[in-house]
């Protein structure tokens, strides 16, 4: 099980104390991006990225809450980004999808597609053997601090067993609501890949990652 801290929730404040403390940690870091369109909320754009890639060598884990991934994919990958991953929701189209996927993976970073929690996983079953990462919402995207949806374990397992059962490589990741209470749980489901945001940023962050790693 790996662990992405959100860096949604870290405190600017205290830019290179926390992030010193997430290069000595952990192996990947999870940057939300969010356009005011896609989702109720703005986070931040690509200058930002440039400043933690400029600072880490740590896996740079990208989750694209945009109306337009295409031109943010690239804008992205040119800022040094390891994965992309974007909702199947902007398109709600297998073949766009598929189009994104594969120019993604044409500049050799991974690639991921995430699914909000109104969407089935038998939706994407047809690009789940193109796909590095898997990102299943447990929250709806936009803001960090919400409550789990325990919709998300059915999904775990069926995107747990469905790999199992084609002989597929895709990591499973979770976001949203992800606590040191829960953790054991989703990952039992299925999960390989636990993003967190206030969890590992409110309090001492040192004690918060190592109580959620297992
Ligand atoms: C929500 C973001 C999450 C968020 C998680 O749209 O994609 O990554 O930061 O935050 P917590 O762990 O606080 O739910
Ligand atoms: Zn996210």
């Amino acid at each position: 099980m790996l662990l992405a801290p959100s860096i949604l929730s870290l405190d600017y404040a205290k830019f290179n104390e926390q992030l010193a403390i997430l290069n000595e940690k952990v192996e990947m870091i999870h940057f939300d991006v969010m356009d005011g369109h896609f989702v109720p909320n703005i986070s931040f754009g690509p200058d930002i990225f440039k400043a933690f890639r400029k600072n880490s060598d740590l896996f740079m884990d990208v989750h694209l809450m945009v109306t337009d991934p295409e031109k943010f994919a690239d804008v992205f990958i040119k800022a040094g980004a390891d994965n992309i991953t974007f909702h199947y929701e902007v398109f709600e189209d297998l073949d766009k999808c598929r189009e994104l996927i594969h120019k993604i993976k044409d500049n050799y970073v991974k690639v991921g597609l995430s699914i909000k929690p109104g969407t089935d996983v038998e939706t994407i079953k047809p690009l789940l053997d193109e796909l590095d990462i898997i990102l299943v919402m447990s929250v709806e995207p936009g803001f960090g601090g919400q409550k789990f949806m325990e919709s998300a374990y059915d999904k775990l397992r069926e995107l747990k067993d469905y790999r199992d059962a084609h002989g597929l490589n895709y990591k499973i990741e979770v976001d949203g609501g992800v606590k040191k209470f829960n953790a054991r749980q989703i990952v039992e489901a299925g999960c390989d890949i636990l993003v967190a945001g206030s969890f590992v940023f409110e309090g001492d962050m040192r004690a918060n990652i190592d109580s959620i790693t297992f």
